[in-house]
């Protein structure tokens, strides 16, 4: 870490001169969260321009490897806030500032052309290992995925950060890993605004949070941690606990498809009972479905409305397609009833039925994204996909071959010149009921092909 006095002079004299009185600034420097970041603000109106212009100085250390990656960001929580984020660069002595934001608690992208205007002024390390970074927020205010005021009295801000992630990059698209640490703070950014001429934010050398004119340290606003009103958004949002709602939709849609595959094993088992397991399994699964991707629709009109999420699209079209899957599945039997065989409403059926199983079950993975989970919630979904597939893939591969499982396990010869749906669906999906019904009427199964109804 090389720094020149050079550097640092200019940048420290234009600090004093500009930022006159204390600056507006937050910090959480703690050891055991690994953490040290400060960030001041100030703001102004551009004479040019008549916006208001924000200028922000982000100063962190890299506590653990000079690793890491730390971000300050405009809004209450994650959902929608400009984010400011900050990494050492490809070599050393570099810095990489990232302009980002993010829909829910899904991984940070790069701001899209109509976020403000931001320029990174001037990044530099000091000799104490703090990576400082100062940034123009162009007619910030005009951001509107979450609400800027310059003249707020109490302004949300958040911030957060890593230590473990090998950053080390000139990328500004690189993948951000989940940060270790983060927070929540209100700041007067009223008392940081002028009328006239421009002002640059300075951290100051005291590493404490400060609003201007106050000589001492007030009190440290809220942080996430310590904040104790139930009100607060920050905290108000997301509540991912076990039996949170958030949690509750996954587990119901997760588990949902998961038991479709056993239904779809039910009617490919050749055993008696296959009709009455399918239907029953499926329609159990397909009502865990519906119900849970209503809650889908309540939890995203909680968290502000948004229905721009591929998960959420995905979802959404599993409505309908679930609904009509269990209709085509029973057309499909009263048909085969009538007929004695396959209509075109049973290759519906079954491809609908196929492609909602392999969709939806993919469907729990954008989720489990968009929702940020922890690792044991995708280790649970990667073994629930390996059961699965090591259900269906031998099931289908013996079942292309004319067998069902039942003749796989007892290693029961295939006849050659059978047809093979009716040699694995002959009597399987006819309710034994219903057969006993037919059989009363005097219609064996043999009228029942050739369509005596
Ligand atoms: C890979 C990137 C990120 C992931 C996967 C992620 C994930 C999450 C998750 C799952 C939560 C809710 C659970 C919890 O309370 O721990 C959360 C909360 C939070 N995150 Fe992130 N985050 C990322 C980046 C960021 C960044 C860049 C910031 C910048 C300031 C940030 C700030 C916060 C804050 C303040 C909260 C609490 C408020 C809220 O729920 O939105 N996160 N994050
Ligand atoms: C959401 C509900 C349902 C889903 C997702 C579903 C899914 C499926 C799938 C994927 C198959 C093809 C199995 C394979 O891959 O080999 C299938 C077959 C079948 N389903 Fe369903 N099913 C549902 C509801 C129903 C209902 C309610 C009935 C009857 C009332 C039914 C009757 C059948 C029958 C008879 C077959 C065998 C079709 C044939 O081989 O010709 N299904 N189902
Ligand atoms: C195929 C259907 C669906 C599946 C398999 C599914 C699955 C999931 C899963 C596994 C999660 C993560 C839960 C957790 O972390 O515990 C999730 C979160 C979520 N899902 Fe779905 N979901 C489906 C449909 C929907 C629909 C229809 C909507 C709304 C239109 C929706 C909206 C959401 C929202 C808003 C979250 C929370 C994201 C956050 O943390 O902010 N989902 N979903």
């Amino acid at each position: 870490m090389k720094t020149s006095w050079l550097t640092i002079l200019p940048v420290w004299l234009l600090g004093t001169i500009v930022t006159a009185s204390t600056p507006l600034q937050y910090c959480s420097v703690d050891a055991e969260e690994k953490t040290d970041l400060c960030f001041a603000v100030a703001s102004f109106k551009n004479s040019t321009t008549q916006a208001n212009d924000l200028s922000l100085h982000i100063s962190t250390k890299f506590v653990v490897d000079a690793t890491g990656w730390a971000s300050v960001a405009i809004g209450p929580k994650m959902d929608n806030a400009l984010m400011f984020i900050m990494y050492p660069g490809g070599e050393q002595g570099r810095i990489t500032v990232s302009t980002r934001t993010t829909r829910y608690h899904a991984i940070p992208k790069v701001v899209s052309e109509d976020a403000p205007e931001t320029h990174v002024t001037k990044t530099w390390i000091d000799d104490t290992g703090l990576y400082n970074a100062q940034i123009m927020c162009y007619n910030c205010e005009s951001w509107s995925g979450t609400t800027l005021d310059v003249m707020s009295p109490s302004q949300p801000w958040i911030w957060a950060t890593n230590w473990d992630q090998p950053t080390h990059s000139d990328d500004v698209h690189l993948k951000l890993r989940p940060h270790n640490a983060k927070g929540f703070t209100m700041l007067n950014m009223a008392s940081s605004y002028s009328e006239s001429g421009d002002i640059i934010a300075q951290v100051s050398t005291q590493r404490i949070t400060q609003e201007p004119n106050t000589d001492d340290a007030g009190p440290a606003p809220p942080t996430m941690q310590d904040e104790s009103d139930d009100h607060h958004p920050a905290k108000e949002h997301h509540k991912h606990s076990a039996f949170g709602l958030v949690s509750l939709h996954g587990f119901l849609l997760s588990f949902g498809f998961f038991a479709l595959t056993f239904g779809v094993l039910g009617i490919r088992s050749g055993s008696s009972k296959s009709y009455k397991i399918h239907w029953t399994i499926q329609t159990g699964g397909g009502s865990a479905i519906v119900v849970g991707c209503l809650m889908g629709i309540y939890l995203s009109y909680k968290h502000g409305g948004h229905f721009g999420t591929f998960h959420q699209w995905i979802g959404l079209s599993m409505i309908p397609s679930v609904i009509i899957q269990g209709l085509l599945g029973y057309l499909h039997h009263v048909n085969y009833l009538k007929y004695g065989r396959r209509t075109a409403v049973s290759y519906y059926h079954i491809w609908l039925g196929r492609a909602a199983l392999i969709i939806g079950n993919l469907n729990v993975g954008f989720g489990l994204n968009l929702a940020g989970a922890e690792s044991f919630k995708w280790f649970t979904w990667y073994a629930g996909l390996a059961i699965q597939l090591s259900v269906l893939i031998p099931m289908w591969y013996f079942y292309a071959r004319g067998k069902t499982i039942l003749d796989a396990v007892r290693n029961k010869p295939v006849a050659k010149d059978v047809v093979r749906y009716e040699s694995v669906e002959q009597d399987a999906f006819i309710v034994d009921d219903e057969l006993d019904e037919f059989e009363d009427e005097g219609l064996g199964h043999d009228d029942l092909k050739n369509g005596k109804d």
